[in-house]
C-alpha cells in the first residue's frame, strides 16, 4: 500500500520541495558563509563630494579639521566613506548651512506626504523588482528614507537586498503579518528591517503572503469579520510606520490579485513597468481594461483611488531594435507624458550584477565594462529622476 501513496503526485512534490530546500540551503552556505552579510561597498572621496553636493576639497578641509564623521584613509591617502557617513556629512552640513539644508538634506518637510510608490504591472518578467530595486537605492543614495516592501511571495526584491526569504524569516516576518486578519497581526513596526543599505529598510515577502490571497475571500464573506476590508489594509499598515520614511516603493507581484489591489489603493502613485515587445505589449489593452473594472469595484467600496501620478516607464529597452522602437513610439503617440522621457536599458551589466544579488549602484564601476556600465547607469539614473521630480512636485516643490 505505501507503495502506492509515495507516487502520488502531492508526496512525490513534497519530496521534490525538501530535496531542492536542502540543496539550495547547502549552495547557499558555500556561496555565503553563515556570519557573511551583505555590506554596501565604501566611497571615494570624489564620489561622496558629489552626492552631498560639496567640493571634494571643502570635504579633505572637514576631515583635516576633524568635523563630521572620519573617513577610511588608505596609506597612500585615499580617502574613503560609507553611505552611513555620507548621510551623516548631510545632516552636518544642513545644520551649519541651515539656509542650503533642503539641497543637502531633501527629506521631506512638514506638509509634504509620505511618497508611497507601486511599481506594477501584470505582465511577469516586466523588470519590477529590478525597478523597484534601482529607485529605492537611487532614492537612499540621494538622501531620503526610504522603505521597500516586497509584495510579491516569490520574493526577489528580498533576495536582492540580502534577506534569504526561505532561511531567515519566521512567521509573520512578511507584510502579511501586518495585514492578515486574525489576532496574530503584527504592527509593521515590528517586521520592518534595516538592510545593509543606509537609509533603505525592508518589508520582506516569502510564500506566506499567498495568505493574503486565500484568507480575503473568507474574510470578505464573513459579516462577522472585524478591522479593515482588505484594500486598506496595506495603507493601515503602512501609516504605523508613515513618521519615519519619506518614500515607500512596493514592489507588486505580477498578478492583480488583492495584494495588488492593496497595493494601489496603498499608492499615491503608480509606475508601470513595460518591455516593449509586442507579445507583452499586445495583451495590455485587455489587461488594462480588466485592471480598471477591478478597480472601479474597489473604488466604490469606499477604496482611495487618487494617484499624485501614473507613469508608464519602458524597461529593459533596445533603442536599435526596429519593431521595439515602434513600440516605443506607440506608447509615447498615445500616453504622451504619461510615459517617462528615459527608458531603461536592456544592459547586460544589469543582469550581470544581478546574478550576484547586486544592482549597479552597489559595484564598483571597474567591476564591468565601463561603457557598458555607464550606459546603463545612465539610463536608469535618468528614469529615476524623473520620478524623484515627480514626487518633489507632489511635495509642492519646485
Ligand atoms: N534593464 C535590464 N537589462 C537587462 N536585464 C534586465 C533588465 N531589467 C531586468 N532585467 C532582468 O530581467 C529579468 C526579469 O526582471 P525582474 O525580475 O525585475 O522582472 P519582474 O517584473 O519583477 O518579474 P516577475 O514578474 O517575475 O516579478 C531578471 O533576470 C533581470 O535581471
Ligand atoms: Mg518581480
Amino acid at each position: 500500500m505505501d507503495n502506492i501513496s509515495v507516487s502520488t503526485t502531492d508526496i512525490r512534490i513534497e519530496r521534490h520541495a525538501h530535496q531542492l530546500s536542502r540543496q539550495l540551503k547547502l549552495l547557499r552556505e558555500k556561496l555565503f558563509p553563515p556570519l557573511s552579510q551583505k555590506t554596501l561597498r565604501t566611497f571615494t572621496s570624489g564620489e561622496a563630494a558629489q552626492m552631498i553636493g560639496v567640493s571634494d576639497g571643502y570635504l579633505r578641509q572637514l576631515s583635516l579639521d576633524g568635523k563630521g564623521p572620519q573617513p577610511d584613509v588608505t596609506a597612500s591617502g585615499r580617502r574613503s566613506y560609507t553611505l552611513g557617513q555620507i548621510n551623516a556629512l548631510r545632516l552636518h552640513m544642513a545644520t551649519i548651512k541651515p539656509k542650503d539644508a533642503l539641497s543637502y538634506l531633501p527629506r521631506r518637510r512638514p506638509g509634504e506626504k509620505l511618497q508611497t510608490v507601486a511599481v506594477t504591472n501584470f505582465k511577469g518578467g516586466s523588470a519590477k523588482t529590478t525597478t523597484s530595486l534601482y529607485l529605492a537605492q537611487y532614492l537612499a543614495l540621494s538622501g531620503y528614507r526610504v522603505l521597500a516592501i516586497d509584495l510579491d511571495p516569490q520574493a526577489s526584491l528580498s533576495s536582492m537586498l540580502g534577506v534569504q526569504p526561505e532561511f531567515d524569516l519566521g512567521d509573520g516576518d512578511t507584510l502579511y503579518g501586518a495585514i492578515r486578519y486574525d489576532e496574530s497581526r503584527r504592527s509593521l513596526k515590528d517586521i520592518v528591517r534595516k538592510t545593509y543599505f543606509d537609509g533603505l529598510d525592508l518589508v520582506p515577502g516569502n510564500l506566506e503572503l499567498m495568505e493574503f490571497e486565500h484568507e480575503t475571500p473568507r474574510a470578505l464573506s464573513d459579516r462577522h469579520r472585524t478591522g479593515e476590508v482588505f484594500f486598506r489594509r496595506l495603507g493601515v499598515a503602512i501609516s504605523e510606520v508613515e513618521a519615519d520614511y519619506d518614500v515607500v516603493v512596493i514592489d507588486c507581484p505580477p498578478q492583480l490579485g488583492y495584494l495588488t489591489l492593496g497595493a494601489v489603493c496603498a499608492a499615491t502613485s503608480l509606475l508601470i513597468t513595460i518591455h516593449p515587445q509586442m507579445v507583452d505589449v499586445a495583451s495590455m489593452s485587455q489587461f488594462l481594461l480588466m485592471t480598471s473594472d477591478l478597480l472601479s469595484v474597489v473604488r466604490k467600496a469606499g477604496g482611495d483611488l487618487q494617484h499624485d501620478f501614473i507613469k508608464y516607464v519602458v524597461t529593459r529597452h533596445e533603442p536599435f531594435d526596429a519593431p521595439q522602437s515602434q513600440i516605443v513610439a506607440l506608447l509615447r503617440s498615445l500616453f504622451a507624458d504619461d510615459v517617462l522621457t528615459a527608458t531603461i536599458l536592456k544592459s547586460t551589466a544589469i543582469a550581470d550584477a544581478g546574478l550576484t544579488k547586486q544592482s549597479l549602484y552597489e559595484i564598483e564601476r571597474g567591476q564591468v565594462r565601463r561603457s557598458t556600465y555607464d550606459r546603463a547607469l545612465e539610463s536608469v539614473n535618468a528614469a529615476n529622476s524623473e520620478v524623484l521630480a515627480e514626487i518633489h512636485k507632489a511635495w509642492g516643490r519646485k
